[in-house]
C-alpha cells in the first residue's frame, strides 16, 4: 500500500551544540541514555544530534524501533555504518566486510554450529570450566574462604571477563583454541579486545599503539585459525567435534562455493568478539543485582535445590532441556537484560533519504520528516526497555515481574496501545520478537542476534554454578554503569563479598 504523504517535508530538529563538529559528544558519551530521554522530552521521539561530525537522527519508542530494526537494506545499512571499525577487528569478507546476502549466508552457516544438539555437549564443559576456575584461581576464592565463616571479595567484572572466554573457547571456538588460552592466544585476544573502545568506533585509524597492536593480533589471530582449520582438513587433528569451527567447515554458498579457510578464521573472531563483553557484562551486572538482593539468589538457588537434588543431598548437574526449563533462572537473565543491554545503541547508516512515517514523529499535520541520505539513524531499545509508561517500576530490578501467571502479564509492563487505539498485550514471550516489541537486547529484524541460546546457556550454566556455590553481598549496592567502555560496565566500588555454601563440593 502507497504511503500517502502530507506536502511539506522537513529534517527532523536538531539537538543544540555550542562547538561546531564535536556536537554532542561529550552529553551522549558520558551518560547516552540520560542524553537520549532529556532530548526525547524536548523534541519527541525523533530528532538529530551532531556527533563528531556525523548527523545521528535518533529513533525512540517501540515504533522507533520498527523503523530502524525493520528499514530495507536499500534504505538503511548496517555494514556502512560499522565496516570502518569490524573490518580491522573480525578481518576481511565477513559480517561488515561483504555484502548484507552474504552475511545472511554467513549466519546461516553459523546456526549449523549453534544446534540443540551442540548445546547439550556445552553445558557440563561450561559448569566444569566454572568449578575448576573458582577451585583453582586464587585472586578469586581463595582456600581461606572455604572455612565457612570466613568472607572473601570478588570483582564481578574481571571473574565474569574470565570465565566467560573461558567457556567459550571451551565450547564454541574448540578444543585448539581453548589450549591457546593458556599460551599465546589470551595476549593476542586482549590485543584485539584493546581495538574495541568507543575512540575505534569513530576513529578506525590512528597512529597510536592500540591500532598497531590491533592490527598486529588480527593478523596473527587469523592465522592461528586458519592452521587449525588447514590441520583439520588434512586430518592431522580430529574435526569430529561440537564446535563452531567444524559446522562452518561444512558450509557452502549458494554459488556452491565452500567457505574459504580465511572466512571461517574472520567469523570465529566475530563470533569471539560478538559473545565476549555482552555475555560477560551481563554476567557481572547478574551477580551484582543477585548480590544485592540475596532473597533473589536464595530464589535461585531454592529452584536448584527443587530440581537437582540428590539422594545425598549434593546436587546434580543440569541438562541442557533442563536448564532451558527454569523460571526463575530465566527471569534473572531476561530482567538484567532489560535494566542493562549491553548493545544499548544501534546504528545504521541511511543509503536513499528515508520518510519518518507521521505515525511515529511529524512537524504538524501537512508535514513529515525525512532523513538525508548520509545521516545515521540510531536505534536504542534500551529507551522502551525502561519506560516508565510500559513498565511497573521501570527502573527497578525485579525478575519477577517475568513470571506472573497468564492474566498477570501486565504486571510486567501495562498494556500498549497504538494511534487507532488497539491494544497490544506484550504478554512473556511475545516481548523477544518483532520490530516493534519494546524489549529488545538481542535486537530485531535481519541483524538480529543469532548468539541468544548460547548466550542463555552459558549466563544461565554459569550463574546458577556459582549460586551454588556461594553467598553473596554488596554492602556498597549496585554500582552505576560507566559509558566509558564500548559496552557500558560497572563502575566501582563493585567488589561482591561472598563465603561457600558447599564446602564439601569446593
Ligand atoms: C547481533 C546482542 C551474544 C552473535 C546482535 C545484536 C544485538 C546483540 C543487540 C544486533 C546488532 C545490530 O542490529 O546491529 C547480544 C547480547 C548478547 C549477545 C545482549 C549476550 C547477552 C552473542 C553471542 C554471539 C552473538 C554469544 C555468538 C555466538 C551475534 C551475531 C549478530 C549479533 C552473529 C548478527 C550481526 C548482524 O547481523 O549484523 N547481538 N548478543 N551474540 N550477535 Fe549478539
Amino acid at each position: 500500500r502507497q504511503l500517502v504523504l502530507p506536502r511539506n517535508p522537513s529534517l527532523p530538529p536538531e539537538v543544540f551544540h555550542w562547538i561546531p563538529f564535536v556536537g554532542s559528544a561529550v552529553g551522549y558519551g558520558t551518560d547516552p541514555i540520560n542524553f537520549l530521554t532529556t532530548c526525547q522530552k524536548k523534541h519527541g521521539n525523533v530528532f538529530t544530534f551532531v556527533l563528531l561530525g556525523r548527523k545521528m537522527t535518533v529513533a525512540l519508542s517501540s515504533k522507533g524501533n520498527n523503523f530502524i530494526f525493520g528499514g530495507k537494506v536499500a534504505n538503511l545499512s548496517a555494514e556502512d555504518a560499522y565496516t570502518h571499525m569490524s573490518t580491522p577487528i573480525f578481518g576481511k569478507d565477513v559480517v561488515f566486510d561483504c555484502p548484507n546476502e552474504k552475511l545472511m549466508e554467513q549466519k546461516r552457516f553459523i546456526k549449523v554450529g549453534l544446534s540443540t544438539e551442540n548445546f547439550r555437549a556445552y553445558v557440563g564443559m561450561v559448569e566444569d570450566e566454572v568449578l575448576d576456575y573458582m577451585n583453582r584461581d586464587p585472586k578469586f576464592l581463595s582456600y581461606q574462604a572455604k572455612d565457612a565463616a570466613s568472607w572473601g571479595q570478588f570483582d564481578p567484572v574481571t571473574v565474569l571477563a574470565e570465565m566467560t572466554i573461558l567457556t567459550a573457547t571451551r565450547t564454541l571456538q574448540g578444543n585448539e583454541v581453548r589450549s591457546g588460552m593458556d599460551k599465546t592466544f589470551a595476549a593476542l585476544f586482549a590485543d584485539l579486545d584493546g581495538g574495541l573502545t568507543p575512540l575505534n568506533f569513530m576513529f578506525a585509524n590512528l597512529p597510536l599503539e592500540s591500532y598497531r597492536k590491533r592490527d598486529r593480533a588480527q593478523k596473527k589471530l587469523s592465522d592461528f585459525y586458519v592452521n587449525i582449520i588447514k590441520a583439520r582438513r588434512s586430518g592431522q587433528t580430529n574435526n569430529d567435534e561440537t564446535d563452531m569451527i567444524a559446522a562452518l567447515m561444512t558450509q557452502s554458498y549458494r554459488s556452491g562455493t565452500v567457505v574459504p579457510d580465511h572466512e571461517i578464521a574472520h567469523i570465529m573472531i566475530a563470533l569471539l568478539m560478538a559473545g565476549q563483553h555482552t555475555s560477560s557484562t551481563t554476567g557481572s551486572w547478574a551477580m551484582l543485582h543477585l548480590a544485592a538482593n540475596p532473597d533473589v539468589a536464595d530464589t535461585v538457588y531454592q529452584e536448584q535445590i527443587a530440581k537437582f537434588s540428590n539422594p545425598d543431598g549434593s546436587l546434580r548437574s543440569p541438562t541442557y532441556d533442563e536448564l532451558r526449563n527454569l523460571p526463575v533462572l530465566d527471569s534473572v537473565i531476561r530482567e538484567t537484560l532489560r535494566l542493562h543491554p549491553p548493545i544499548h545503541n544501534i546504528m545504521r547508516k541511511v543509503r536513499a533519504d528515508l520518510v519518518v512515517p507521521p505515525s511515529l514523529a511529524s512537524p504538524s499535520k501537512d508535514g513529515y520528516y525525512i532523513v538525508p541520505k548520509g545521516y545515521f539513524v540510531l536505534a536504542s531499545p534500551v529507551v522502551s526497555q525502561v519506560d516508565p509508561d510500559l513498565w511497573y517500576n521501570a527502573s527497578k530490578w525485579e525478575p519477577s515481574r517475568w513470571n506472573d501467571s497468564e492474566g498477570q502479564a501486565q504486571k510486567a509492563f501495562r498494556q500498549y496501545t497504538d494511534e487507532n487505539g488497539e491494544k497490544f498485550d506484550y504478554g512473556f514471550g511475545a516481548v523477544g520478537k518483532g520490530t516493534e516489541s519494546p524489549y529488545q537486547p538481542f535486537g530485531a529484524g535481519r541483524h538480529r542476534c543469532i548468539g541468544e541460546q548460547f548466550a542463555y546457556l552459558q549466563l544461565g550454566t554459569l550463574v546458577v554454578t556459582m549460586v551454588r556455590s556461594l553467598e553473596m553481598e554488596i554492602a556498597s549496592g549496585v554500582p552505576k554503569p560507566s559509558f566509558h567502555t564500548l559496552i557500558p560496565t560497572p563502575k566501582q566500588p563493585r567488589m561482591i563479598s561472598y563465603h561457600r555454601r558447599q564446602l564439601d563440593k569446593a
